[in-house]
């Protein structure tokens, strides 16, 4: 029994990170007491680190203990080809405790898996780094005297920065107020957000906030609202206690820290790492409202966060890095002393799911240990059903990244339908039983042997002239609000949102003699969530969506879900001067307050209905037509 790891900031609880800081206090005693006397640390740092790993290494020595180390990953068997499985498996053989840091995200919860001792992650991609966490919240209660309440505004890179993650989510459970003020297209992303809501109800709703303007120099990158009242009841459902928080961190201008973060250009794509970056200078001491603002960042700075701040007494990031000795020094003997105590006991995990075929559902992120090195895995993931009318999701147990179920299967009788929440009992049923089957696409059920369930006659309500007709009309309409087609962005979302969205771009170009932009959204990939598909130039870079007037669209509307998540992904890669919707059926029904702009046919149906459009481009049907049809579900089939 290897004992507890630390792998997520969510292994530990409240109660236990206060346990933590406890110990932190009497650092003092631990050193003279020898608490880890006999005892080895091995350190496996397969990226750079300077605080994390000295400070891990400093705080081993002080209680008395010894540590191991491969002073370069590159020069270990790893450059040889062994895989992370066997490392772990190894070098928990020669050491106590194994404190690792890995450039892909979930390879330290993997290496846990193999090791026979405790693991620490010390940071793994761009996923999490939980001890980082430990530090900044203990030294934020050393400065501010408790976390409960506190505003946090995290600024930088909040999309690739690990430390952010951890961070924000701990926050969230101490009951803090996060602002975020991202750098353009690095928002935090949407598994991230996710997390805060689902687990700790917190919403990070946009708000005006030009007050923070002063003290960043790139004001350009500032990012906190989309300005038109209109977007932000498209955007999110705002409860009246978080609106009216949010409203008093605007007024009230109480700032009890601001954490900045370095551009993680080691995380981005070449080329992509250009964009401007918000700054921190000398206008932030001067600033009288920020008079009782402390400014932390995990380190190393670049060019982020001005020398001049290091002076003055509200620049705590020297103290923070200090705090990392006596914080890993608690942390080593809170984990000793757990010795084989079994995880939290109270904590509550969402059902674990596998699939019982030999091809498994496939996590979204590419940086993820499940594509990187899927010999040392198993494709793992809770299952999470978003209640009633929602979606079922898979999160991934390594890297947290999540995507929606299009595809069940039955594994007994090997038939397989698209998933809809009239099958959610059912569905539960299957995974009970583990007969439940995940596809990714219908070639992969298939390929397995799967064949569909049965659905009821299907009618056609609306044929290729109509739709074509309907596309006709709402490309007119768009053109009559939005005559700058410079300035125009038409963004389907994958797959029939996509090719409608390349059709609207087509009948302009017939109407104006000029080919607007036309890009994809994918809703539930993690990355590269926008693409451009026309003009097809290779060397254009990524999207700009700032300033732009953008034409969302979809084939079909009904809850509104699949529209938020959408919104969501365009407000974090930039800012948009507005954001248009266009379906070509309006199912009527909604659980979020999003309204259409242009809709080619409004067609009230129920929950035990399916509409599909079909467009000759995605299916082998050769012409377009929307049709309805009942679901029978697998257990009346
Ligand atoms: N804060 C932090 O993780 O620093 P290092 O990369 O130097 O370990």
């Amino acid at each position: 029994m290897p004992g507890r790891n630390l792998i997520s900031i969510a292994d530990l609880s409240n109660n236990e990170i206060e346990q933590i800081f406890e110990l932190a206090d009497s650092a003092p005693k631990l050193r003279s007491d020898k608490a880890a006397d006999g005892r080895i640390m091995a350190t496996l740092f397969y990226e750079p680190s300077t605080r994390t790993r000295l400070s891990f290494e400093s705080a081993m020595q002080r209680l008395g203990g010894s540590v191991i180390s491969c002073s370069d990953m590159k020069a270990s068997s790893t450059a040889k080809g062994e895989t992370v499985a066997d490392t772990a498996k190894v070098v928990s053989s020669y050491a106590d405790v194994l404190v690792v840091r890995h450039y892909w995200d979930g390879a330290v919860q993997a290496m846990a898996e193999y090791a026979d001792v405790p693991v620490i992650n010390a940071g793994d991609g761009g996923h999490e780094h939980p001890s980082q966490t430990l530090c900044d919240l203990y030294t934020l209660k050393k400065e501010k005297g408790g976390l409960k309440g506190l505003t946090v505004v995290i600024c930088g890179d909040l999309k690739n920065g690990r430390t952010i993650h951890s961070l924000v989510w701990a926050l969230a459970r101490f009951e803090a107020n996060i602002v975020t003020l991202a750098a353009n297209g690095m928002e935090l992303p949407q598994y991230v957000l996710e997390r805060l809501e689902r687990d700790y109800g917190y919403s990070l709703a946009p708000v005006a906030s030009g007050d923070l303007s002063a003290v960043v120099t790139e004001t350009d990158a500032l990012y906190l609202t989309p300005k038109q009242p209109h977007q932000l009841a498209l955007f999110t459902e705002v409860d009246s206690v978080v609106q009216s928080r949010l409203n008093s961190m605007v007024s009230g201008l109480r700032y009890d820290a601001f954490y900045m973060t370095r551009k993680q250009k080691e995380r981005m794509k070449e080329g992509t790492t250009g964009s401007s970056y918000p700054t921190i200078g000398a206008g932030f001491l001067r600033e009288q409202r920020f008079k009782d603002t402390v400014v932390m960042h995990p380190l190393p700075r670049v060019d982020e966060l001005s020398p001049e701040v290091d002076k003055d007494r509200r620049g705590i990031y020297f103290k923070q890095a200090a705090y990392g000795v006596p914080i890993r020094m608690a942390l080593l003997k809170f984990l000793f002393d757990q010795g084989e105590r079994k995880p939290l006991s109270g904590k509550q995990r969402p059902t674990r799911y596998e699939s019982p075929e030999r091809l498994a559902p496939q996590c979204p992120n590419a940086n993820c240990i499940t594509l990187k090195e899927p010999s040392s895995t198993r494709r793992r993931f809770d299952l999470l059903f978003t209640g009633a009318g929602g979606a079922l999701i898979l999160r991934c147990i390594y890297c947290d990244h999540r995507f929606k179920v299009q595809l069940v299967g039955h594994a007994k009788s090997k038939r397989y339908c698209a998933y809809d929440i009239a099958l959610a009992d059912t569905v539960k049923g299957w995974l009970r039983k583990k007969e439940l089957a995940i596809f990714n696409s219908i070639k992969e059920a298939e390929e397995l042997g799967y064949e569909p369930y049965k659905s009821g006659p299907q009618r056609t309500v609306m044929d290729e002239a109509e739709i074509h007709s309907a596309v006709e009309a709402m490309t007119r309409q768009i053109l009559g609000d939005c005559s700058d087609l410079e300035r125009l962005l038409i963004l389907g979302i994958r797959t029939k949102g996509s090719l409608l969205a390349q059709r609207i771009g087509a009948e302009m170009e017939r109407q104006q003699e000029r080919k607007p932009e036309v890009g994809e959204i994918e809703i539930y990939s993690s990355g590269d969530e926008l693409r451009r598909v026309s003009p097809a130039d290779p060397e254009a870079g990524p999207m700009n969506l700032k300033d732009r007037t953008i034409i969302l669209v979809d084939d079909v509307i009904y809850t509104g879900r699949t529209v938020k998540s959408a919104l969501t992904i365009i407000f974090q890669s930039g800012r948009p001067q507005s954001v248009r919707l266009a379906v070509l059926i309006d199912r009527g029904h909604r659980e979020v307050p999003v309204k259409p702009n242009y809709v080619g046919k409004n067609i009230p149906s129920s929950e035990r209905e399916r509409v599909r459009v079909k467009l000759r481009e995605a299916e082998h049907d050769e012409r377009d037509k929307v049709v309805i049809y009942s679901i029978i579900s697998p257990a009346e089939a």
